[in-house]
């Protein structure tokens, strides 16, 4: 009876290695808010979406931790590419034969920097989710084997998006922050990208060869910035100057980077012309604004947070944004698709359709 279990156990699993081979590769997700799915669910930290409105587009209708109406970046790639959406890296579902597609490690709050979001107390920082992706992989070979855990880590896609914190959690947090009154914007661009190389390198160095990695948005345009910066609905001058100095600076850095492993490993994705398109023209993507948030209070609807008691917009697919930082299932529609077949101005040195068609899982 013993043997029988064992035989239909290891059966089952070349069954599985069998279906992700021929459906997929696996999907890993690293960063902020912008791409967690739940990860702060199980964690004490102020930093969570899973109150209602948050969720109010999912599937189920009800909060999932996403700081979406509906679905995320990650989730609209996974879509994209056929693929299940991927769990937070803290879900107890994430085991067995779920782990081959991939987990999200993305925490709210995060930065490069490990002293950014400190008021949110108990967020996974960026080197702890590079350690979880260690131990994931540790829990991989247990499950398939070194050689078939190797094979799911080097054909996987990787979703990397951080930074955007390090400014608005961190160095512009407060008047006068400990960053600030170190480094002026134009030290602490270069500063922050430097330890970002070594995030990257780090995660190369865990096996990874298809990395796609976003700048920041405009971060002085969304809602809860113009609420507290802008008289005539302008964006606020110093955050625009912090994402127009990293943005092309975090491109220069991952040419640097694949030039030094010789191998384009990692992709820039341009989000940040991404919304500028947005804010020029919103009315060509369907949208009516893209300066007052679906949900919140007060100017923009950008003070304080989404909660059961802001202001709810009826269509949320009108609004670039959905809550005072965050974008909405309908922007992040329009992201992926650039990300998938936007041209060199959006996508350097190329697109995901190209990445993945260039490199044929063997
Ligand atoms: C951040 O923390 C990690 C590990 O905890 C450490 O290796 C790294 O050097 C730290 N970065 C800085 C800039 O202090
Ligand atoms: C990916 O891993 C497999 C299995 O260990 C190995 O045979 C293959 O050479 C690796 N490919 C690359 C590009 O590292």
């Amino acid at each position: 009876m013993v043997g029988f279990v064992n035989i239909s156990t290891c059966f089952f699993i070349f069954l599985l290695v069998l279906a992700v081979g021929v459906e997929g590769r696996a999907f890993f997700v690293f960063g902020d808010s912008l791409v967690d799915n739940g990860n702060n669910n199980y964690l004490v930290t102020t930093a969570r979406a899973d109150a209602p409105p948050y969720g109010i587009d999912y599937p189920t209708h009800r909060p999932t931790g996403r700081f979406s109406n509906g679905l995320n970046i990650p989730d609209i790639i996974s879509e994209e590419m056929g693929w299940e959406p991927t769990l937070p890296y803290l879900n107890p579902q994430l085991r067995g034969p779920k782990l081959l597609v991939g987990a999200n490690f993305a925490s709210a709050g995060v930065g490069v920097l490990n002293d950014t979001g400190i008021q949110f107390v108990n967020i996974i920082r960026i080197y702890q989710q590079l350690n979880y992706f260690e131990e994931y992989q540790q829990r991989l070979r247990a499950l398939i084997g070194i050689d078939e855990a190797r094979k799911v880590v080097n054909e996987s896609l990787v979703l990397i998006t951080l930074g955007g914190n390090d400014f608005v959690n961190n160095y512009y947090l407060v008047p006068y922050s400990a960053r600030s009154r170190q480094y002026s914007l134009q030290d602490y661009v270069p500063f922050v990208i430097s330890e970002y190389k070594k995030v990257l390198m780090r995660l190369y160095t865990l096996g990874v060869l298809r990395v796609i990695v976003t700048g920041t948005g405009p971060l002085g345009c969304v809602p809860a910035e113009l609420a507290l910066h802008s008289r005539n609905g302008e964006c606020a001058e110093e955050l625009m100057e912090a994402a127009e100095l990293y943005n092309p600076q975090l491109k220069d850095m991952l040419k640097d980077l694949n030039d030094e492993i010789g191998r384009k490993v990692f992709i820039a994705a341009n989000t940040n012309q991404m919304h500028m398109d947005f804010i020029s023209e919103p009315q060509r993507f369907g949208f009516i604004t893209s300066k007052i948030a679906c949900c919140g209070q007060g100017p923009y609807n950008g003070i304080g947070l989404c909660t059961p008691f802001s202001n709810l917009c009826p269509n949320r697919d009108l609004y670039v944004f959905w809550d005072p930082f965050h974008p909405s299932e309908k922007a992040n529609r329009i992201i992926v698709q650039q990300i998938l077949n936007g041209d060199n101005k959006y996508m350097h040195p190329m697109n995901l359709r190209t990445m993945l068609a260039m490199d044929p899982k063997a």
